[in-house]
């Protein structure tokens, strides 16, 4: 099973099982994480799943589509690693992936 580092608002950092198929968000929040609200609930619609992607692994992840990018542009906290966690896929090839929940907009 893919394991994922998640690192929290105040730099903590815990690898965490997420399995294939399900999306970094939910990998997030099912391994305790209350600070991502995720409020849609996965629809691409809130943009409170907002992760910081390492660098490292940008080719293996998929293009974002134009509502992310849009409703990434509603936060003040945008940076070039950044993505909705609800939008990416977790897949064998993301294995160590290292996630940094975003600030809170
Ligand atoms: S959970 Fe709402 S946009 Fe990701």
């Amino acid at each position: 099973m893919p394991k994922i580092v998640v690192v929290n608002r105040a730099g903590e950092e815990k690898t965490v099982d997420a399995d294939a198929g399900l999306s970094v968000m939910e990998a997030i929040r099912d391994n305790g994480f209350d600070e991502l609200l995720a409020l849609c609930g996965g629809c691409c619609s809130c943009a409170t799943c907002h992760v910081y992607v390492d660098p490292a692994f940008a080719d293996k992840i998929p293009a974002m589509s134009e509502d992310e990018n849009d409703l990434l542009d509603s936060s003040d906290h945008r940076n070039e690693s950044s993505r909705l966690s609800c939008q990416v896929q977790i897949t064998g090839d993301l294995d160590g992936l290292r996630v940094t929940i975003a600030p809170e907009d």
